[in-house]
């Protein structure tokens, strides 16, 4: 059995698809707000908890081999990113798993001090690797499906919010094919106790994108581009009534003033080990906006 958190998120909607295809038996974690139909009609086992209960976490983990890891933290990165998975991998050692997959960010390691996230997902990625526990974690640059809602807009309007600095580079992963490597990591002997960045096959600087949606929908590209003083202003009048806001909005700030994109060797191993190529990012805009 897999227990597969985030199940209704971009990447664990998609993995837990790609599983039952292989009529794998899996338990999606849901909340009762989710929107979990689709998952049950491909015949996973749905679990309605929190992962913010430690007792949640605790029954769901029974009985499973396989723990994906593919939670966001919904405002509150102390209790999901961290504490959650926290409580998986023991849980999980508890429980004798056999692989624990656990899904990152590019750039955890790089100790950006205002950015919770990325301190919640160093920390769990060093519990994870001295668990004891068989592992991969995976660390992904941007998803595409991110830039889905962006690109609808787009099309009905031919704008494109870009904040912060067009040059800064990165390069944006199918998120497609991110739920094939996290499928395929608990079967690859190569991906087994590896921590892996993920990326896209091309390095992108992010004034590329309005150009790829240019020529996705035959439009010219009006580019907003709000420089990041904007930003850390708003950040800072948020600050006074709202402090943790405050804080979680570190997190939004440190990707948009960073570089996240992988090297060529980077994504020359990652096609090695997981054995296909890597879909560009224009090619996943348009097989889902059917353009
Ligand atoms: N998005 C990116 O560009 C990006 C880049 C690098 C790394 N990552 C990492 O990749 C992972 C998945 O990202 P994503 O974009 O696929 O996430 P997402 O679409 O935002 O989905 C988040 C998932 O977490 C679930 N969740 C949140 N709070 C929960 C709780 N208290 N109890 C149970 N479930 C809860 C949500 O359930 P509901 O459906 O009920 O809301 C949803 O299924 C995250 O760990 C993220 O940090 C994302």
């Amino acid at each position: 059995m897999f227990l597969v958190t985030g199940a209704t998120g971009g990447i664990g909607r998609r993995v837990v698809r790609l599983l039952r295809e292989q009529a794998m038996p899996v338990r999606a974690f849901v909340r009762l707000t989710s929107r979990y139909g689709e998952l049950e009609h491909r015949g996973a086992e749905i679990f309605i908890g929190d992962l913010q209960q430690e007792k949640d976490i605790q029954k769901a983990c029974q009985s499973v081999q396989y723990v994906i890891s593919t939670h966001g933290s919904d405002g509150n990165p102390l209790a999901l990113d961290y504490r959650a998975n926290i409580e998986l991998i023991d849980q999980a050692k508890a429980n004798g798993v056999q692989h624990f997959v656990f899904v990152s960010v590019l750039g955890a390691d790089r100790g950006y001090e205002d950015a919770p996230v990325f301190k919640a997902k160093r920390a769990v990625e060093g519990y994870l690797e001295s668990s004891g526990l068989n592992y991969t974690i995976l660390r992904p640059a941007g998803l595409a499906s991110n830039l889905l809602p962006l690109a609808e807009r787009f099309r009905e309007t031919g704008l494109y919010l870009l904040i912060g600095d067009p040059k800064n580079r990165t390069s944006i992963v199918s998120t497609d094919d991110l739920a094939k490597m996290v499928v395929d990591s608990v079967t690859i002997p190569a991906a087994c106790n590896q921590i892996l960045p993920v990326g896209g096959p091309e390095i992108l600087s992010r004034e590329d994108i309005p150009r790829i949606l240019g020529r996705i929908f035959n439009k010219e590209p009006l580019i907003i581009n709000p420089p990041m003083f904007v930003i850390d202003g708003l950040r800072n009048v948020l600050g006074f009534m709202n402090p943790q806001a405050q804080k979680n909005l570190g997190t939004f700030r440190t990707l948009l003033a960073n570089e996240f994109f992988c090297t060529k060797e980077e994504i020359a191993n990652l096609e090695a080990i997981f054995g296909f190529k890597l879909e560009p990012l224009e090619n996943f805009l348009r097989r889902y906006l059917a353009v």
